[in-house]
Parts: structure tokens; sequence; C-alpha cells
């Protein structure tokens, strides 16, 4: 299976995935695409020889579907048949979803259907949740909403700051991607809970 990743930055999702794309794996990264062309992701994509796309959104303003027709155009060039959004922090259109579903999946730093939305870790530390974690889902209109295909689950601690937080459930994150994507890649859309 041929699989196209969506960054907007460091791309750590990304390299966790790409990473476990070995010889045995049923998928193959053909495409790393960015809405930001400085995305360090871009680059660290690039020096494992990989495919990228730069498709800025800024000259695009508002128009959302414009900036969708330029990056579809890339995407269509390296004919994925998965895409994987991973840290992509762009709200992309019913249109653009609907060409996909089914095959384009997410992973949200929070325990769906909990926190949709931004600022995920500290709103679980003002909440006071004892637990927090991170969801990979099927990307369908409703924003974080798609069937959920896997969770993996950290502690919140007392004293812990938003930062602390992310950086223990993105841990999780590079664990819980690659096993999804397997699984995914499969036709198993049995959901995995770590
Ligand atoms: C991370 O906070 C992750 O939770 C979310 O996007 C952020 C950056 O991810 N998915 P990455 O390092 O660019 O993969």
């Amino acid at each position: 299976k041929r699989v196209a990743i969506l960054i907007s930055g460091g791309g750590s999702n990304m390299l966790a995935l790409v990473r476990d794309m070995g010889p045995d794996h049923p998928c193959r990264p053909v495409l790393v695409a960015s809405n930001d062309p400085a995305a360090s992701g871009l680059a660290r994509a690039a020096a494992l020889g990989i495919d990228t796309a730069a498709v800025d959104h800024r000259p695009f303003g508002r128009d959302r579907e414009a900036f969708e027709a330029a990056l579809t155009e890339r995407l269509e060039a390296a004919r994925p048949d998965i895409i994987c959004l991973a840290g992509f922090m762009r709200i992309l259109t019913p249109s653009f979803i609907a060409r996909w579903e089914g095959r384009m999946l997410n992973i949200h730093p929070s325990l769906l259907p909990k926190y949709r939305g931004l600022h995920t870790h500290a709103r679980a530390i003002e909440a006071g949740d004892a637990e927090h974690g991170v969801s990979v889902h099927e990307v369908t209109a409703e924003l974080d909403g798609g069937p959920v295909l896997g969770q993996a689950r950290v502690p919140v601690h007392p004293d812990d700051t938003p930062e602390r937080l992310a950086a223990r459930v993105l841990e999780k994150e590079h664990i819980l991607y690659p096993m999804v994507l397997r699984r995914f890649a499969m036709g198993d859309r049995t959901p995995i809970r770590l």
C-alpha cells in the first residue's frame, strides 16, 4: 500500500511511521507533504529519500478549496492508497475528506471523544483528569470524530504541565500510530488499546 503523510511541523509521528515501514510492512511511504514550507519534517523526510511537497496554505488566504486543489494535485501524483495526517494542523473541507474517506487516518492527542480540537493537554490538566492519552481515528467530516482505531493512555501527574504531559503522550503516539497503520493496511479495523 502506498502511504502519503501530511505534516505541519517536526514530523515526529511521520518519522515513527516511516521507520516502521520496513521490508516486512504492507505499506511504503510515497509522499510527505506539508502546508508549511518551513516544516522541519520535510527535510527529515527528504533525508530518508522520501518525495516531499510543500504546499503553502498562506497564499490561498481563506480559500480552503483552492489550497486543497493544490494539495490534491500533489497527492494524486503520488497515487496514495492511504493518507496519514500526522501533526497536520489544517482543517480539511468535507469535499476533500469525502474524496479520501475510508482511506485517511489522523492522530489526535486526547482520549476521544474527550477534548476534540486544540490545547488538549492543558484541558485535561484543568479538568483534573487522572488519565489522558492519544487516539488514532478514521477521518470523517466531523472534526476529530471518525471511528477510533486505537488509543493509548498515560497517567496525569498532579504537578504536570501541558508540556510534560504532551511529551508523555507523544511517546505513546509514536508506538500507537505505526501499530494502527499496520493493522489498517491489512483491512483490520479492530481497535487497539494500549
Ligand atoms: C503532536 O503534539 C501530536 O500530538 C499532534 O501533532 C503534534 C506534533 O506532532 N498529532 P509531530 O511531531 O509533528 O508528529
